[in-house]
């Protein structure tokens, strides 16, 4: 049966889509709510992870475990590592990485979790065309864009750091949760998709954009992810 997993970091990544839900049961575990019901006809899991990366691999196996999702979408706001993206833009993934794990010492390339025998994670195919049509339909004066996620335990906030992400792996934009979901995914043979739509430009006016429009970019990513549910 098709039962989709919502993650957001935070609530305002996640507060529309459960205003909208028809909630069955919720259930508390590791600390986080999960809410069991239903959207736009769709059977789904919401629940709001927490930030960063262990939160959101935490999160993403209790759905595997507890409530055996057959997929996972991850919804929220991002920093944008292209110039050509702003604000209000709404990225999807192809694949997505951690832009903070560094073994090279014993030869993994940057980024490479050892053992795991793979750089980056590949979103479901499906999953991202289907977003990026949606999108198209739902938010038409919104440019979507389709490429690589960097995650990290950080927030990008300075032009020097940003600039070395960008080199080193052609994202197209930087959160702190996307590459953990993906990871857990493809270790649980669950397809994904992160859907992230654009807060800030993750160089040092970010601290000033991302208040302002963190509450729009999230609402922007929400709406996406409630119109291709049924799409599935
Ligand atoms: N989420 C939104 N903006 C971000 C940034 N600049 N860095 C990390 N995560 C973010």
């Amino acid at each position: 049966m098709k039962k989709i997993g919502i993650i957001g970091a935070m609530e305002l990544e996640v507060e529309a889509l459960k205003a909208k839900m028809d909630i069955r049961r919720t259930e508390q575990k590791a600390s986080m709510e999960f809410l069991e019901g239903t959207l736009n006809q769709t059977e789904v899991v919401i629940v709001r992870s927490g930030i960063g990366k262990v939160n959101a691999a935490l999160c993403t196996q209790i759905l595997c475990d507890l409530f055996g999702v057959s997929h996972i979408i991850n919804t929220g706001v991002a920093g944008s590592l292209k110039n050509e993206i702003d604000i209000g833009d709404i990225v999807v993934s192809t694949d997505a990485l951690h832009h903070d794990v560094d073994v090279r010492v014993f030869g993994y390339p940057l980024g490479e979790v050892p053992q795991v025998g793979r750089l980056a994670f590949p979103a479901d195919e499906h999953l991202g065309k289907l977003a990026a049509s949606c999108c198209k339909e739902v938010n038409p004066d919104i440019t979507v864009y389709q490429g690589r996620i960097v995650s990290g335990d950080q927030f990008i906030s300075d032009k020097k750091v940003k600039d070395e992400i960008v080199d080193n792996f052609q994202g197209f934009c930087v959160e702190m949760e996307g590459a953990s979901i993906a990871h857990a995914a493809y270790l649980n043979h669950v397809p994904f998709v992160v859907i992230r739509a654009i807060s800030d430009k993750a160089d040092d006016s970010a601290e000033m954009e991302y208040p302002a429009f963190e509450k729009a970019a999230a609402a922007h990513s929400a709406a996406l992810v409630e119109h291709m549910l049924p799409l599935i």
